[in-house]
């Protein structure tokens, strides 16, 4: 029986390519689950649900290593104080992983994506001719100009001059250049303008921080900038799970960010 134009503008209200479903059938990207499970590894089913094909096992290890690079930094990161805070406040681990979530942003773990941004642009110039070490300048002169002193993806309270997660995950990067698996040329990026920003900080070398070699990363895969932070906060989710689960097990009700007996300045203002 033909379809009538009712049933026709349901069915399209929402549109995927990602999942055909209907009952007693799963399929992702066309390939059927039960021939998915057990067969792909879930880096390999995180490209796929996203960039559409499904990667080589070279390309999906590479998305594996900036996954796991970027799993947790203590609770002195924001979000997972702030989750760890959540799960005293008696959440459930899913409000507990959101709150840290919503954290991630434009200087904690979302740096990513400005920075694959800021990689793309080098890398743009540098196919319309320019030289490395030039379009590194000019792509820090136009970052400047945008958005400020600050470039996302370098830098590290902590980590300083070398955050330890980046070279080894640089190192990988190499590997798989070496083995065709990606070109290395943002890796080329990133290292060019990690030297450049020490540079000009008056020779004070800069870490690449977690945002930056994760975004070199995703770049070599093709990722586009917003998946940057998309996958940052997939890996992410691991460490927040975790402490918050840890939380949890532990006890403690309400905690605040500092143990009670010390107090925030209390700052008076004049009226
Ligand atoms: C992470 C961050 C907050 C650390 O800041 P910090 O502890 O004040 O940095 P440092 O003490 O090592 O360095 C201070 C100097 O370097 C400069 N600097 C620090 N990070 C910089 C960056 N990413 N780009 C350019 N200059 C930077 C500061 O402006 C300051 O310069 P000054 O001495 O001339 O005033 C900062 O580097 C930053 O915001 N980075 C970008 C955001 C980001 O990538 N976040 C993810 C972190 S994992």
């Amino acid at each position: 029986m033909p379809e009538s134009q009712d049933s026709q503008e349901i069915r399209q209200w929402w549109r995927t390519s990602i999942i055909d479903m209907e009952p007693g059938k799963i399929a992702f990207r066309g390939h059927p689950i039960e021939e998915l499970i057990g067969n792909v590894s879930f880096p390999q089913m995180i490209w796929m649900m996203v960039q559409g094909k499904l990667p080589s096992e070279a390309e999906a290890k590479l998305l594996e290593c900036a996954l796991v690079a970027g799993v947790d930094h203590g609770p002195q990161a924001p979000s997972i104080a702030a989750a760890r805070m959540a799960a005293t406040c008696g959440l459930g681990l899913n409000n507990v992983m959101a709150t840290a979530v919503n954290m991630l942003g434009d200087v904690h773990g979302g740096a990513g994506e400005q920075c694959a941004l800021l990689f793309y642009g080098i890398a743009d110039l540098i196919s319309e001719g320019a030289s490395l070490d030039n379009a590194v300048c000019q792509g820090l002169d136009h970052w400047r100009a945008n958005y400020g002193k600050i470039v996302s993806g370098f830098g590290h309270r902590f980590h300083k001059p070398v955050d330890p997660r980046a070279p080894r995950l640089m190192e990988l990067v190499r590997e798989a250049a070496a083995a065709g698996t990606v070109s290395g040329s943002f890796a080329d990026i990133g290292e060019s303008v990690q030297k450049e920003l020490g540079r000009q900080r008056g020779d004070r070398p800069i870490a690449m921080n977690i945002d930056g070699a994760t975004a070199v990363i995703f770049c070599e895969l093709g990722f586009p900038p917003p998946l940057s932070r998309g996958l940052f906060c997939l890996s992410r989710a691991v460490g927040v799970l975790a402490h918050g689960w840890e939380q949890m097990q532990q006890g403690g009700r309400n905690k605040g960010p500092m143990p009670p007996r010390f107090l925030p300045k209390y700052e008076r203002k004049e009226s």
